[in-house]
Formats: C-alpha cells, sequence, structure tokens
C-alpha cells in the first residue's frame, strides 16, 4: 500500500513518539493472537478457566502447563521484520517509547531496550502468594514450581482477568502518551482496557494519531493515518521511506 507521504515527513520529524503494540505485532512470527477467529487463543481456549487467579487456584497445575506451552512456542518463534522496524524507530527518534500489550519479549530480542510491558512477560514467573518475580526456575520438578522464598506456588508474571496492571508501567505509559507527539496503535483490537484508551488520550493531549492493523478497530475514527495491513510489511516500508539511507 501507498504510505502516506506527510506521513513519512511528520515521522522523520517527529521528536517525540510512543507506540503501543499488541500480538498482531507478533504474528507475523507465528505467535497466535488472541481474538483471531479460528486462529486466535480466546476462540480454542476460555480465557475464564486459563488466566484468572480463580483458574489457577481451581486447577495450577493445568494453568502452569498451559502458560509453560506458549512459553515455549514463542522461545521456538523469532521476532519479524515490524519488531526490527520499531527497533530502527528507537534509533532515530530523540524520545521513543514502546508500550506493549505483549507477554512474549520479541520486542526486548528484537534489540528495543524503552520498552513498557503493561501485561508482564511470560518468561518470568511470581510467586502466587508474595508476588515475588522469579526470573529462573526448575520446570522438571514439581508443577506448578514453588517459590524459593516462601515455598508457596509460582505463576507466571503476567496480569490475569481482573488483575490491575503494574501502577508504575501504567503510569509511566500514560507519561509517555501525554508528551508524544506521534502514536502509533499497532496490531491491537483495541478492547482491553486501561491500553485501550492510550490511544484517546493522545489524541486528547494533541497528538497525531496513526493506526496500523489489517482490520478496522475502536480506535480507527481516532487515527489521522490508517495503515492498512501487517505490520511486519507496513513498519518496514514506513522507516525505509522516513530514512531512506538507514542500513
Ligand atoms: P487481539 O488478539 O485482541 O488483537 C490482535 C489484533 O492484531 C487484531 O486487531 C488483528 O486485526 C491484528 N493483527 C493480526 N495480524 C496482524 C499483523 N500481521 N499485523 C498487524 N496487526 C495484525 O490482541 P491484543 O489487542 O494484543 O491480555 O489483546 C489485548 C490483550 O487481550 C492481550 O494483551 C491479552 C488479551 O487477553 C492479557 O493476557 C492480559
Amino acid at each position: 500500500m501507498e504510505i502516506p507521504p506527510e506521513l513519512v515527513g511528520k515521522l522523520r520529524s517527529a521528536r517525540r513518539v510512543a507506540v503501543l503494540t499488541g500480538a498482531g505485532v507478533s504474528a507475523e512470527s507465528g505467535v497466535p493472537t488472541f481474538r483471531q477467529a479460528q486462529s486466535g487463543l480466546w476462540a480454542r481456549y476460555d480465557p475464564q478457566s486459563l488466566a484468572t487467579a480463580t483458574a489457577f487456584k481451581a486447577n495450577p497445575r493445568l494453568v502452569w502447563e498451559w502458560y509453560a506451552w506458549r512459553r515455549n512456542l514463542v522461545a521456538q518463534a523469532a521476532p519479524n521484520p515490524g519488531h526490527y522496524a520499531l527497533v530502527v524507530l528507537e534509533h532515530r527518534i530523540p524520545e521513543f517509547c514502546l508500550i506493549t500489550q505483549n507477554v512474549d519479549g520479541l520486542h526486548q530480542r528484537a534489540g528495543s531496550h524503552n520498552i513498557i510491558e503493561l501485561h508482564g512477560n511470560i518468561q518470568r514467573s511470581k510467586c502466587f502468594d508474595e508476588h515475588t518475580v522469579i526470573e529462573s526456575w526448575e520446570e522438571q520438578t514439581d508443577i506448578p514450581p514453588h517459590c524459593p522464598h516462601c515455598g508457596g506456588m509460582l505463576r507466571p508474571d503476567v496480569v490475569w482477568f481482573g488483575e490491575n496492571l503494574p501502577p508504575e508501567a501504567l503510569e509511566a505509559a500514560r507519561e509517555a502518551v501525554e508528551h508524544c507527539e506521534l502514536f502509533f496503535t499497532i496490531g491491537t483490537s483495541g478492547i482491553v482496557e486501561p491500553a485501550a484508551s492510550l490511544p484517546s488520550l493522545a489524541l486528547q493531549a494533541g497528538a497525531v494519531v496513526v493506526e496500523i492493523n489489517p482490520q478496522t478497530t475502536p480506535q480507527t475514527r481516532l487515527a489521522s493515518y490508517i495503515l492498512r495491513g501487517p505490520s511486519g510489511v507496513l513498519l518496514p516500508e514506513l522507516v525505509a521511506r522516513a530514512w531512506p539511507n538507514f542500513p
């Protein structure tokens, strides 16, 4: 698709850019999204039995094993050109903030540094009782493994339905969004709050909103520029148009 030259100019001259990403950014890496018909995780599995504290208390082994399966899937996936294009943006834009709802760690593996994780990271665990974050554990012994400090059960360090986002992460995201000139919402269905409100916060604060997504979302109406298509194609194209000589 033709990238609007006006958008290319705005990106090239922007000093403060914030980006919100969702599962769609990792779709081209082979990581399933949540809400796509048939292939989406929530089309095949019931979130209430797998992604809530109540589900974990009822069947910790099932929940742990489902996340272990996803951890494996993500470990075998690799970042795609969309992730790498966002790394280039971090290098080219003086103040760049990447806010992600993704728990897969693919932005980090691509080389992005300034990342705010709103929904945690599947590669980490935390103690169910005391919330101590645990970076590595033995997968083979107990399922779920136990906290080395208090002996409680470990759970994935992700935000489940009914739980609050990490307050510092949400605060930092809002701060970045309120101060950006250009805001991108990429590969997210824009349904899950509070992330879903970030595009309107950006607009209220005077930013130009851009959406990259093959589908329409509730946030489409807020966007001045809409790039319809996969982020793994459109993001590298946008970056190449803005900085043609960048390797
Ligand atoms: P969804 O599965 O709700 O939405 C994925 C979006 O990506 C859709 O709008 C697709 O149209 C779009 N998409 C698909 N392929 C794409 C591609 N190649 N390039 C760009 N976009 C593409 O995922 P999220 O919006 O991330 O929460 O879901 C938000 C939260 O809901 C997740 O973080 C997760 C889930 O429940 C938790 O786990 C807490």
